[in-house]
């Protein structure tokens, strides 16, 4: 008999993602799990994807991307954020943020470095930082709002602190970074050698006329970052797992030394698409705002009608609602009973923390069409009358 090794990620097991989207297939549920839109891709940029195959586009792309691409996201960060990069030696293309993330992790952490995270965290971050040795040092948002507390960050970085992970517009909360985050994050880097994991993906998803803060508009901050963002959320195809990461070239070279053994090199035909579409068609980008804030406010004034909670969301395609009118059940309990017997699958936000809770709170995506938001509206708002205080 063959002995295995002990596990690597011994408290892994399914992600909370893959289980509520296939009871939701069981069930016939509306799934409003998983963040994935029920929409298709712009249809000029599937157009795109299908002339380069035709055109020859198919074999491995250069390592660090497809050059036209690396020239369009230098260009946009340098319209939207005023950060000048070469794009040769800071852009580099991956498949999807989450090999990004991983990518910039393994760069940079070693055994025993310290790793701080703003609880509740995107599920990728926690095991990218124990494959590599490294350890999490959790540091919980503030309630209510979600906002960051910047004297506990500060408090957390040790001599051993690697990296900061921020995550801004939020996944799950949907809050956003004001200002005054940016300030209060030079302010705890100024007398440190910290480097900062910058999870932007919803950065073309802030509602309500803010702009989305990224830490590449801020000089001292875009010095010691890695700043990763995903065409796939942007472009409504997350399915082609396509992203990228922006970052000094010292860092830059650092990443890709882990890229190409990772990855080596994203699908070609989706690159030469992204980098014709971004100059074609910036409107599509610039416009995701209003589109989703849209979204966003149908989705409320449908919760409105329920005896569910709708949380102020200032960014991303999540909304979370509180349930405790409705039980008392914790929240994975009850995204189990919303699947099977409401028929709306929603995902339990305690699974983003690693402390217990006593919050009440499900996560909605809302990046789906009308009529499946007004279907799923239907279908909560039996809630207090079937639901009952459970
Ligand atoms: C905060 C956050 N980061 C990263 C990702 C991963 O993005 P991608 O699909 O491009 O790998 C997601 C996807 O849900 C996310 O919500």
């Amino acid at each position: 008999m063959l002995t295995l090794p002990p596990s690597k990620l011994p408290q892994v097991g399914t992600t909370i993602f893959t289980v509520m989207s296939r009871l939701a297939a069981e069930c016939g549920a509306i799934n409003l799990s998983q963040g994935f839109p029920d929409f298709d891709p712009p249809s000029r940029l599937l157009d795109l994807v299908t002339e380069k195959m035709r055109a020859g586009i198919n074999q491995y792309a250069p390592m660090s991307g497809w050059p036209a691409l690396l020239e369009a996201v230098a260009g946009k960060v340098r319209d939207l954020y005023g950060c000048v990069v070469d794009p040769q030696s800071a852009v580099t293309i991956t498949s999807g943020a989450t090999e990004a993330l991983f990518c910039a992790v393994h760069a940079v952490v070693r055994p025993g470095d310290e790793v701080i995270l703003l609880e509740p965290a995107y599920d990728s971050y926690q095991p990218a930082v124990e494959l590599a040795g490294g350890r999490t040092v959790r540091v919980p948002l503030l309630r209510p709002g979600f906002g960051v507390d910047w004297d506990r960050v500060r408090t957390a970085v040790t001599a051993r602190t690697r990296l900061l992970i921020v995550n801004s517009p939020h996944n799950p909360t949907g809050a956003v970074f004001a200002p005054s985050d940016l300030d209060a994050l030079e302010d705890v880097l100024r007398d440190n050698d910290v480097l900062v994991l910058a999870d932007e993906v919803y950065e073309h998803m802030v509602f309500d006329g803010r702009p989305h803060l990224s830490l590449l508009g801020r000089p001292a901050l875009a010095d010691r970052s890695f700043v990763v963002s995903s065409f796939g959320k942007t472009y409504h195809c997350t399915g082609w797992k396509v992203g990228y990461c922006v970052a000094p070239p010292a860092l830059t070279g650092e990443f890709r030394k882990v890229h190409q053994f990772v990855q080596f090199a994203v699908a070609a035909p989706m690159q030469a698409a992204f980098a014709q579409f971004l100059v074609d068609c910036p409107g599509h980008a610039h416009a995701l705002a209003d589109f989703y804030q849209s979204k966003r406010d149908r989705f409320r004034d449908l919760l409105a009608a329920t005896p569910l909670r709708a949380v102020p969301a200032a960014g991303t395609y999540f909304q979370l609602a509180e349930y405790s009118a409705v039980s008392r059940l914790p929240d994975v309990e009850f995204a189990r009973w919303l699947t099977r017997e409401i028929g709306v699958a929603a995902i339990p936000v305690s699974v983003f923390s690693t402390a217990p809770t006593e919050e009440r709170v499900v996560r909605f995506c809302f990046a789906k069409n009308d009529a499946t938001l007004d279907a799923a509206g239907a279908r909560l708002s039996q809630l207090g009358v079937a639901g009952g205080l459970r």
